[in-house]
């Protein structure tokens, strides 16, 4: 047989890639090995490992011996539910998962073969950060990623999943990411490690504390999704693709399924779901069951700024994104975490024209001094910036109220929404009546000899003259005023007239958003 011996040989170097005793050294700190993570996620058969024999060029301080090939990081291309992806999973078996030159040379590689291919990305993250023993090589290993990942933001999909240690540089290939995944449990993300603080500051803190997958999930907002087990992780990634164009030019997904099921008529329901009385709090995880197609909704980031909702959901079959005020929490306020939320998740919608539904009720930014010391102004304003700057079709629906500044960030024509639906109780307004009165009636009902009276008189006034969504739709800014029960029919019509929409923008470098 022709080649026979350079068969064998390659055959020999492939099989050495992966050494048992490195497997079982994963195995017993309960976490799969970079094989099998990309076995879990991708369809059987079709992975093509690229750049399998490549090695550290170093050899002082000891990587002489410990060189491998493929240098801890296994990379390729391979397909998810038949979509092709690239994808990188590095090895913390060998060296930790630290990453030299060539390492960084392979991840590279990879996210601009995506970026030129219009494919998704998917790193998963396994490592102790730059490899301290190529010094600056390393450093320029993780900006070489840095600038391919910057560079394909908004042209695909960037996805990361942290199922180990993620420390140093290796944090901030997640930061740039537009969606982080952990594990409770083993992922731990740090910039600096607890060593380091402790040297620094004398602070003790444990690797879970300082940045397990709770703290990232609930504190710091760097993390989007929390899963108990990898296997269940790699299912969410999944998922989440199904939802996602394959990169910015591609066509919005829409699920296949019988029509009858995307239509299903009225939504009776959403009256017994929000409370006619205002100050009153409701799940409004319900009323998005009750809207969008049967249990489509997919919610990011939910164990931070819960007081907004966001998720990516299905409307007749159609990928949309979904911002809803959680009224249970904060009476679904918009504040700094919320804002943050909130502006980064239209950027990707827009980024991907993926269609954004608005489900407002709230009476506006959270009032209070710590927002406002810790830059309310700031963070809100970002909200303003993306959904004006957004392109895609923009609907919002007014549950109950839209007061202030929400008004303006979540349903206002004048900042670009294309369609704003009410419901009829729906109040629109500055700001409550019982707030407005102190202000524009304060001398009056100081000077008067009843001042409770005429406040009382005062506030019905200001109700039957604002607090209706009548006003607003006299002045075009409300398009529709509907009965609740035609909420999903009308979404799906308003959304279906706006799937074409094209808008152009300014000639400019780029605008410089609120940070
Ligand atoms: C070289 C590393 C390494 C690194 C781990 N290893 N991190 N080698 N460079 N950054 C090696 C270890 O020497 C060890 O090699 C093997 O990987 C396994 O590591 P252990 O420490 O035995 O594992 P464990 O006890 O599970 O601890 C894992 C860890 C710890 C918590 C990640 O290794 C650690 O603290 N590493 C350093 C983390 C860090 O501070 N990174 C930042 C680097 S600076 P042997 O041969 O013994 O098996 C950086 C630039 C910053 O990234 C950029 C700013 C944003």
């Amino acid at each position: 047989m022709a080649f026979e011996k350079e068969i064998e040989k390659l055959n020999k170097k492939r099989e050495e890639l992966e050494s048992s005793e490195l497997i079982e050294k994963q195995h017993q700190k309960g976490k799969l090995t970079a094989r099998e993570r990309i076995n879990l996620l991708l369809d059987p058969e079709t992975f093509v490992e690229l750049d399998p024999f490549i090695e550290s060029r170093f050899q002082q301080l000891g990587m002489a011996e410990k060189r491998i090939p493929g240098d801890a990081v296994i990379s390729g291309f391979g397909k998810i539910s038949g979509r092709q992806v690239y994808l990188f999973s590095q090895d913390f078996s060998k060296m930790g998962g630290s990453l030299g030159e060539m390492h960084g040379q392979k991840i590279t590689k990879m996210i601009e073969l995506a970026t030129k291919t219009g494919c998704p990305c998917i790193g998963i993250i396994d490592s102790g950060g730059a490899r301290i023993q190529e010094g600056i090589s390393s450093l320029d290993g993780y900006a070489s990623i840095f600038r391919a990942m910057i560079r394909a933001s908004g042209v695909i999909p960037q996805i990361s999943v942290i199922v180990g240690p993620s420390a140093g540089g290796a944090s901030y290939a997640p930061g740039l990411s537009d969606f982080v995944f952990m594990v409770e449990g083993i992922s731990q993300m740090y910039i600096t490690g607890p060593e380091v603080i402790r040297a620094v500051s004398g602070e003790k803190v444990s690797f879970e504390d300082l940045g397990g997958a709770a703290v990232h999930s609930q504190k710091s907002g760097c993390s989007h999704f929390i899963f108990k087990s990898e296997k269940d992780c790699f299912l969410g990634v999944k998922k989440l693709l199904s939802y996602l164009p394959q990169n910015n030019l591609a066509d919005l997904p829409r699920q296949k399924g019988l029509l009858a099921e995307f239509f299903e008529g009225e939504t009776m329901r959403l009256l017994e779901i929000v409370p006619e009385d205002e100050k009153k709090g409701y799940d409004m995880k319900e009323v998005i069951e009750e809207i969008f197609d049967k249990n489509s909704f997919f919610e990011i980031q939910s164990g931070f700024a819960a007081n907004c909702l966001i998720g990516l959901a299905r409307l007749s079959g159609y990928s949309v994104g979904l911002v809803a005020n959680q009224t249970r929490f904060m009476a679904g306020t918009l504040d700094i975490d919320s804002s943050d939320k909130v502006a980064r998740f239209v950027r990707f919608c827009d980024c991907f024209n993926i269609p954004l539904i608005n489900l407002v009720d709230t009476s506006g930014y959270l009032p209070g001094k710590d927002q406002e010391h810790r830059g309310i102004i700031r963070h809100g304003a970002k909200v303003l910036y993306a959904y004006s700057e957004a392109t895609v079709p923009k609907i919002s629906l007014i549950l109950r109220k839209a007061f202030g500044g929400a008004y303006i960030a979540l349903c206002s024509r004048q900042l670009g929404l294309d369609k704003v639906i009410a419901w009829p109780s729906t109040q629109i307004a500055v700001m409550g009546p019982e707030q407005a009165v102190k202000i524009i009636y304060k001398k009056e009902i100081a000077e008067s000899r009843e001042p409770k009276e005429m406040e009382k008189e005062k506030i019905e006034e200001l109700k039957s003259a604002f607090l209706s969504p009548y006003q607003a739709a006299r002045l075009g800014q409300v398009d529709l005023i509907i009965h609740p029960k035609d909420t999903r029919n009308t979404l799906i019509k308003c959304l279906e007239s706006l799937l074409n929409k094209r808008e152009s923008k300014i000639a400019r470098k780029h605008g410089n958003i609120p940070l």
